[in-house]
């Protein structure tokens, strides 16, 4: 049998839920707070007739899976792992063999070329002196582990076939590189460069970095690509050593390179991991979320660090994260200050201020406080900020430093508050909590196509009485084939087969659950009031909707009759 199904056999969904989060028995279901946004009223329904677990939230969830896959931020082979061991059921030996086997084969060689890059190191004085210089003695190179990459197209290369790998794995790993794809001569991806092993989140090898001591190379650094077995937005530099300090000292220090991180790691900040030069990902501070709430970032005064570290702490707050912000002096770094002057960079990372403040100090830098203008200006560039805090309590306590900065009422800072609530539309990241806000879920739609779901009978009048045109988001477009498919509505008559995804199978699973807990108490009178009601506010919306796009193209096309018969059609509808 399918492991899979043998470990869902074996696991039910209320059972794997129940480690992560309080449940609460919710007729045939449970139901808990979400784990993966911030809520008050639990909109996480567990379903163990379905072995379903979802949120409406902020629509994550899934099969035991699919949840174990979110919550512990892994991908599903190591969820098949986890849940395995947890049903006593042997996983590697009966899954994807193959896989397990060529990993093995490439962190193997991965394993090998670290063993070559040390050995480098310590046959190279100059790159040797190159890290005692930077304060890397012998004993901390070892320990650390840290490499170096000769100044040669194919000596790694050559070493490694000697082992008996192939050019293929060497690529495959990451090492080799080639000037075209197919091509037989491959060549070393790192020369004359010190070389950082790079492991993932369980502390396996499995990419480095690498810096020229060139004076002239146009990359001062250079990474392993992305391979199957690293996955940059996923992995955190010293994340392996650091995650038992970040535990215990519930803190974790972000920096932004590899000489930084290192250098805290040695002289007594183990909590720190680095970002590698780039903003984090929002996996990577889940990541660091299931160790500790409280994040000290430490990026560089110059804009691109200060833009990377906006970003990061805009996804550590929406995530529900006390952030906190290192201020380094202009052209320092950490790796700089705290080889120079370690009592000051203590001094620093206990100085660390929450991210707010440090918004509200550098807005009232650069605007005159006093005048209208400049207060308009802060209050314009901070509000935002304030805005998208997770937690109530901590947004009216700002609003109160807010007001007395500026010395404005409180009440005033509210009302914009408010007006930027309606306005503002989060920026585009992958971050679903943000969309939770955005849109009440599920949509009205949804709630039709859930209703569909458990009362089949209204199958033919709500898809006749919306078309899909009615419809806004090409998600509640590609729901309303499915359903036609389904139900075997007219839209899809006539066709010789209609499939509907599995995804969209799946959807609709989620959404009939959804229509379980929320319309059992219905009487068939109220079911009918209110599909009649959903469909009449859907197409009132879709009417409003296109009388305003058609207003404005009436006013770029004076001429066009058809667009001013449409309008006077459905404005008399
Ligand atoms: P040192 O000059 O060796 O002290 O490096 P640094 O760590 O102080 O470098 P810098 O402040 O210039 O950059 C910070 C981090 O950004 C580095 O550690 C790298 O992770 C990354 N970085 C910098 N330059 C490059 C580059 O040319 N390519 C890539 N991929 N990353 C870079
Ligand atoms: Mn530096």
């Amino acid at each position: 049998m399918d492991p899979r199904e043998e470990i869902r056999n074996r696991l039910g969904i209320e059972e794997v839920v129940g480690q992560y989060v309080q449940m609460k028995k919710s007729g045939r279901n449970f139901k808990a707070c979400c784990p993966f946004h911030q809520e008050k009223t639990p909109s996480f329904i567990i379903s163990p007739d379905k072995g379903l677990a979802y949120c409406f939230g902020c629509r994550k969830g899934g099969d035991i899976f699919a949840f174990v896959q979110e919550v512990e931020n892994v991908t599903f082979p190591e969820a098949l792992k986890i849940l395995g061991e947890k049903a006593g059921i042997e996983v590697q030996q009966t899954f994807n063999k193959q896989t397990s086997e060529r990993k093995q084969v490439i962190l193997g060689l991965i394993e090998e070329a670290q063993r070559f890059f040390v050995s480098q190191l310590n046959a190279n004085a100059a790159a040797s002196k190159y890290l005692s210089d930077r304060g890397y003695d012998k004993k901390l190179q070892q320990q650390l582990g840290l490499g170096f990459a000769p100044d040669s197209f194919h000596e790694l290369t050559k070493a490694l076939e000697t082992k008996g790998f192939s050019s293929q794995e060497i690529l495959d790993a990451g090492l080799a590189a080639q000037k075209q794809v197919g091509d037989s001569n491959v060549y070393d991806r790192f020369r004359n460069r010190i070389m950082f092993p790079i492991h993932d989140t369980q502390g396996r090898l499995v990419a480095f970095g690498g810096r020229t001591l060139s004076k002239d190379d146009p990359a001062k650094y250079l990474n392993s690509p992305e391979t199957k077995y690293y996955h940059k937005g996923q992995t955190l530099y010293c994340f392996h050593m650091a995650k038992q300090a970040i535990r215990e000292q519930d803190q974790a220090i972000i920096v932004e390179g590899y000489f930084d991180a290192l250098t805290c790691q040695a002289k007594g900040f183990p909590q720190t991991v680095a970002s590698l030069g780039t903003a984090l990902t929002e996996d990577q501070i889940k990541l660091l979320k299931r160790f500790t709430k409280n994040l000290l970032f430490a990026f560089d005064a110059d804009p691109s660090g200060q833009a990377a570290a906006s970003r990061s702490v805009e996804i550590a707050q929406r995530l529900g994260l006390n952030v906190s912000v290192i201020t380094i002096p202009a052209g320092k770094d950490p790796d700089e200050a705290l080889r120079t002057a370690p009592a000051e960079w203590e001094k620093m990372v206990a100085e660390a201020v929450p991210a707010v403040d440090y918004e509200i100090q550098k807005a009232c830098k650069q605007h005159d406080i006093r005048s209208i203008q400049g207060k308009k200006s802060i209050a314009e560039y901070v509000l935002p900020i304030i805005q998208r805090l997770a937690n109530a309590i901590e947004q009216e306590h700002y609003l109160k430093k807010l007001s007395l900065e500026l010395d404005t009422s409180l009440r005033s800072l509210f009302v914009q508050l408010r007006g930027i609530k309606a306005s503002y539309s989060p920026p585009q990241t992958d971050n679903n909590v943000s969309k939770v806000a955005e849109q009440p879920v599920p949509s009205r739609f949804e709630h039709l196509a859930g209703l569909i779901t458990i009362h089949p009978q209204y199958s033919e009048q709500i898809l006749s009485d919306i078309n899909k045109e009615n419809l806004e988001r090409d998600e509640e477009k590609k729901l309303y084939t499915a359903l036609s498919a389904q139900y075997n509505h007219s839209e899809s008559k006539g066709q010789t087969e209609s499939v509907i995804s599995d995804e969209e199978r799946q959807r609709l699973q989620f959404l009939e659950l959804y229509a379980e807990e929320n319309y059992s108490s219905f009487s068939q009178e109220d079911i009918a009031t209110e599909v009649n009601d959903l469909t009449e506010a859907i197409r009132k919306d879709y009417q409003r909707r296109r009388l305003q796009e058609l207003r404005y193209r009436m006013a770029k096309e004076p001429n066009n009759t058809d667009l001013a018969t449409e309008y006077t059609q459905l404005l008399s509808q």
